[in-house]
């Protein structure tokens, strides 16, 4: 059962709506939590792809749950406005936070104010499917490919326009990523997320965006976009004829989203126990690992998405991203 309804709750809140379950008969050895609906922080804006994959997975979990899971689009700074309002939330598990590879491993080597701590202020509880990106341009777009699109931006660098979700976003990281590996220069306009990035790229406002799969595609197979490249290891059946920019144009460039969900810390072990019980039988749904993987979603074992795996991931995650950062001379924001 879904019931989805939009309402303005705060300045920043960009849409809420809520997920609801099926409620199971009452049993006295169910544990204590969830007794309520649950909050979920997503730091971007509706219709982007980390708010596309939230609903798909808590729509799941909270049917598992048999409790409501409400999403909030909290979007600003490349989600750490989003972050930051859950590292202060109450330790209850009342409040949950969807945590990317920008809010979560990049971030504080991009903002020397960052007003949370990764590890320290929050406490992982699963991870998410991972999602590979796709170079996009409008239809009719003066980009017939990759290669054109680079060797614009190594002729006039900066002339190209390049949505992003905001500095430390995903889609920021991986085309500062593309940018320094191809060795070229891209004028960068941020968004409260890539949602309304493509709004823009369609329009032609600007020229160019890397975007996740997942919402990218619609947009590709209704002709409002033009995919050049993936950033996959191999094509995607889902992107026919579509190369990936490792195969010619920048053999090694690989770049995908990957995400999870984080608690304050301090919850209780429950809530880790029952959110990571939850999200394992959803993997057992072949309705809910279909849907993600028409999309390009990649779907992870079970054994690399629990709470520890995550936890090690995400401090591994800060290694590679302030190495690349630092290398890429990327300047932190102050
Ligand atoms: C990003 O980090 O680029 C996000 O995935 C954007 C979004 O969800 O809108």
């Amino acid at each position: 059962m879904k019931h989805f309804k939009q309402m303005v709750v705060a300045p920043l809140v960009v849409g809420l709506s809520t997920i609801t379950g099926m409620w199971p008969a009452a049993n006295a050895k169910e544990p204590a939590y969830p007794e309520r609906p649950i909050t979920l922080v997503v730091p971007f804006a509706v219709g982007g792809p980390t708010d596309a994959i939230a609903r798909t997975v808590a729509q799941r979990v909270s049917v598992e749950l048999g409790q409501s899971i409400v999403v909030e689009n909290l979007a600003g700074a490349g989600g750490t406005v989003g972050a930051t309002r859950a590292a202060r939330a109450k330790p209850d598990g009342y409040t949950l936070f969807v945590g990317h590879v920008g809010t979560m491993a990049a971030a504080p080597y991009l903002f020397k104010s960052l007003k949370y701590d990764p590890i320290k202020d929050f406490t992982p509880i699963f991870r998410f499917p991972d999602t590979p990106m796709v170079l996009l341009v409008k239809e009719g777009s003066r980009f017939k490919s990759a290669a054109d699109l680079l060797e614009e931006a190594r002729k006039a660098p900066g002339k190209i326009t390049f949505g992003t979700a905001g500095v430390g976003s995903s889609s920021h990281l991986a085309a500062e990523h593309l940018a320094a590996t191809a060795k070229i220069r891209f004028t960068f306009v941020p968004y409260k997320g890539t949602g309304p990035a493509m709004t823009d790229l369609v329009g032609g406002q600007i020229d160019a965006m890397l975007d996740q799969t997942n919402v990218a595609l619609p947009q590709v197979q209704g002709k409002r976009l033009h995919a050049l490249a993936l950033t996959s290891q191999s094509r995607m059946p889902q992107f026919p004829g579509t190369p990936t920019l490792t195969e010619r144009e920048l053999p090694g460039f690989l770049a995908s989203t990957w995400y999870g969900i984080y608690a304050p810390v301090g919850v209780p072990k429950v809530v880790v126990d029952t959110l990571q019980k939850a999200y394992l039988k959803a993997l057992t749904n072949a309705q809910f690992t279909d849907s993600l993987k028409k999309s390009g979603i990649e779907v992870l074992p079970p054994e690399v998405v629990g709470a520890g795996p995550l936890r090690d991931f995400t401090v591994n995650e800060q290694k590679k991203w302030q190495r690349v950062i630092r290398d890429a001379g990327i300047e932190p924001q102050p």
